[in-house]
């Protein structure tokens, strides 16, 4: 018989979050999250609890990093599935704030991180990048861990939140953790399962533009506009996807690339319908 999972704490306020991380065995390993837990975040999960004594889990659909009240709404929750998921991947305890907790009566405080928030994603997303900075230094100083946890997908959330981390000198530790994909290539996202049958057959064309342009870097191409062109048109070939942009990008400042003379992100967002994918592959 299957043994039972272990639920982890779960702890609502702020308060209460201290005096949980006033009895935890340090080092602390953090995740945040928006929920709708897959097996990427579960993977997340798993590595905080290979090396840290106690992991924390945040569930917090922050309303300040979506550009469209719709996508706020409609996006996956599920507590009890998703408290699960923490438990059976190591979580001690997960913080699910209600959201006076993370933004208290009269909060005005916000967190803007400068040039490496403006294109790719903060072209499309005005403002996503300053809530989610802001929510992050929010949940990095409540939870005051040694390490905290975020995957490659996101790559440019990733770069903002290690800059803000380096620039308010918060000492957490920022560790990247590789992207999970189904068997065909799909980055695992909470998004997918807004996809319809028929999008969901066509989003893996995301995964072979990126494959398509890696391969002709592999064979020694090194201009930027042909490895761009390359994602282009294998995405064009798939009628239900309608490109956002796609990069070729300096994989620290994210400036796009005229020549690769050292290593260089490839990256794209792609539209289905109402459901908006992002992938990325670093070159190097
Ligand atoms: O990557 C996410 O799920 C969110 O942007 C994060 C980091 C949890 C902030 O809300």
């Amino acid at each position: 018989m299957a043994r039972p999972v272990a639920l982890p704490q779960v702890v609502r306020t702020r308060a209460d979050l201290r005096d949980a991380l006033a009895e935890a065995r340090r080092p602390v390993g953090l995740v945040t999250t928006m929920g709708a837990l897959h097996e990427g975040h579960a993977s997340l999960i798993r590595m905080a609890h290979a090396d840290n004594a106690t992991v924390l889990v945040t569930i917090f659909v922050n309303p300040r990093q979506f550009n469209e009240r719709s996508d706020f709404e409609a996006y996956p929750r599920d507590e009890a599935a998703d408290v699960r998921v923490c438990g059976a991947a190591g979580a001690t305890m997960v913080f699910i704030p209600p959201v006076e907790e993370v933004y208290p009566d009269g909060f005005q405080t916000s967190v803007r991180v400068g040039a490496l928030t403006e294109p790719l994603e903060g072209a499309s997303r005005p403002g996503h990048f300053e809530g989610v900075t802001t929510v992050v230094a929010i949940l990095l100083t409540l939870a005051g861990a040694e390490r905290a946890y975020f995957g490659q997908k996101d790559a440019q959330q990733l770069l903002v939140i290690r800059r803000m981390a380096a620039d308010l000198g918060i000492s957490t530790d920022i560790v990247a953790c590789p992207i999970v994909r189904e068997p065909d290539g799909l980055a695992l996202s909470s998004r997918n399962v807004r996809l319809t049958p028929q999008q969901r057959a066509a989003a893996p064309v995301l995964r072979r533009a990126l494959s398509a342009a890696r391969a002709r870097y592999d064979a020694g191409d090194r201009d930027a506009e042909i490895l761009r062109a390359t994602m282009q048109v294998t995405l064009a070939a798939e009628p239900l996807a309608a490109p956002e942009y796609v990069s070729c990008a300096d994989p620290a400042t994210l400036r796009e690339l005229d020549r690769l003379t050292g290593p260089a992100l490839l990256s794209m967002a792609v539209r289905f319908g109402a459901v908006r994918l992002i992938d990325n592959e670093p070159l190097s």
